[in-house]
């Protein structure tokens, strides 16, 4: 291949300007009912929904293309488990063992979380995210990546919005460290674990801190210059 081989623009369709606002307006909708879920229901969601859904957050744009990401997903109750009692027993040392800065505290508390996780054994699935320091589009490459934390981070936000658009509710945690990960779920010792995000349908008793209900309004965010 030449390293400036083009094929012609495609897969974009030109939408006429009504339609483009209706779109915007109901995906809006759509991600204004997203809410991370700290309960789950033990209810099965098929491993299809959650690979399509990693597909999905595989087109994600990434420095050079390099595509600097894993995603591992655990539905083993075995596995569920070690990841619980790792992340719990880090969690622990956070919240109850005062390695957490006070003011990280305080901005946690109206969350109302505590070191206890028992969502990551009840929840149908797990999906650790690995950050790849080296890699490449193909298979086998070992080339430097570039704007890992970036793209990673971008791949990840398109899961989130595909396993919500499914109808799956998700969680975001981040147990620090979360070098355990790379252990249970088998990948080698270069790859960062990003994240941890739980999927599944919320449990009847589940509940949303009204804190995360507070989303800054427009004016707050963006400027138009
Ligand atoms: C990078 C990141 C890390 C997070 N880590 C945790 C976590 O470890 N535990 C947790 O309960 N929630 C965690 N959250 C979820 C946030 O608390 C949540 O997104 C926020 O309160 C807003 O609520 P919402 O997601 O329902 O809009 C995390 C979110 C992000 C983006």
């Amino acid at each position: 291949m030449q390293p400036h081989d083009q094929v012609p623009f495609r897969d974009f369709e030109v939408l006429p300007e009504a339609e483009m606002q209706a779109r915007a307006r109901d995906f809006h909708a759509l991600l204004a009912r997203r809410h991370s879920c700290r309960d789950f229901a033990a209810a099965p969601v098929p491993q299809a929904v959650i690979a399509d859904c990693i597909r999905a957050a595989g087109t994600a744009p990434s420095g050079a293309n390099h595509q600097p990401w894993f995603f591992a997903a655990i539905s083993s109750p075995d596995l569920k488990a070690q990841v619980r009692a790792a992340a719990e027993a880090e969690e622990r040392g956070f919240y109850d063992e005062g390695k957490a800065p006070a003011d990280w505290r305080a901005a946690l508390a109206p969350l109302g979380t505590d070191a206890s996780k028992p969502y990551l054994e009840t929840a149908p699935w797990l999906v650790a995210i690995f950050a790849q320091r080296r890699g490449g589009p193909r298979p086998g490459d070992k080339a430097k990546n570039y704007y890992i934390n970036e793209s990673v981070g971008i791949a990840t936000g398109m899961l989130i919005t595909a396993l919500h658009q499914a109808g799956l509710a998700t969680l975001t945690h981040t147990p620090n460290p979360m070098q355990f990960l790379n252990r249970i779920c088998g990948r080698p010792d270069d790859e960062k674990p990003f994240l941890l995000l739980v999927a599944g349908y919320p449990a009847a008793s589940a509940t949303i801190p009204t804190h995360a209900l507070i989303k800054k309004p427009l004016g707050d965010i963006a400027s138009f210059l």
